[in-house]
């Protein structure tokens, strides 16, 4: 009986414990706080586990100096404003945000991820974070582009490299 009641207020404390966490103002809210106890872990792994369901296993273009470039000129225009271009500090508004939008174009970027990878965070967008979704509002022909282009960012033809660079 004993051992019931323990296991009844043990499964209630924890319930209640979160709800007081979150109505106590306890939980971080600014992008500067700290992450929440498993709040990475939650986010990635479900994350993750949805992406690997959906994401597309084929590229339906080929990775042509000419659909480098338009990927080049789609995320100079609507990507580089939060991930910033390669040489160049990332800006204020990117520096706030929780989570912070990380360099595509620096290091190896997302160029181990496979295109289709991309092309779901793309045209889904990551919830609860400023990555934006842009179904509707690009063509799929751009999301891929611009997906080839960061899985490619490690080998990019140069006049295709400047655009990326934000100096063309
Ligand atoms: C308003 C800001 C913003 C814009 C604009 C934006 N992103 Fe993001 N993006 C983010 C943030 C913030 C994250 C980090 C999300 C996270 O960590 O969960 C992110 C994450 C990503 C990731 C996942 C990176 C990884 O390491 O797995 C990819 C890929 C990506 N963005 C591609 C793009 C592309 C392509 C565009 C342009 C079409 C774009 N983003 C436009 C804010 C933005």
């Amino acid at each position: 009986m004993k051992f019931l009641i323990g296991l009844i207020i043990g499964f209630l404390l924890i319930p209640v414990g979160a709800f007081f966490y979150f109505k106590l103002g306890m939980a971080p809210v600014s992008t500067s706080s700290a992450p929440m106890p498993f709040e990475g872990w939650a986010a990635n792994t479900a994350l993750h586990a949805r992406q690997d369901r959906e994401y597309p296993r084929t590229v339906p273009i080929p990775v042509t100096p000419d659909n480098l470039l338009a990927g080049a000129k789609v995320y100079k225009e609507h990507c580089a404003f939060c991930h910033g271009f390669e040489g160049q500090d990332q800006n204020m508004a990117a520096k706030g945000m929780f989570p912070k939008p990380p360099h595509l174009l620096r290091g190896k970027g997302v160029t181990d991820d496979p295109a289709g990878e991309t092309y779901w965070k793309v045209e889904n967008g990551i919830r609860l974070s400023g990555m934006p979704g842009f179904k509707g509002a690009l063509s799929n022909q751009q999301m891929w582009q611009v997906s080839i282009l960061l899985a490619n960012a490690h080998s990019l033809p140069p006049e295709v490299e400047k655009v990326a660079r934000g100096q063309e």
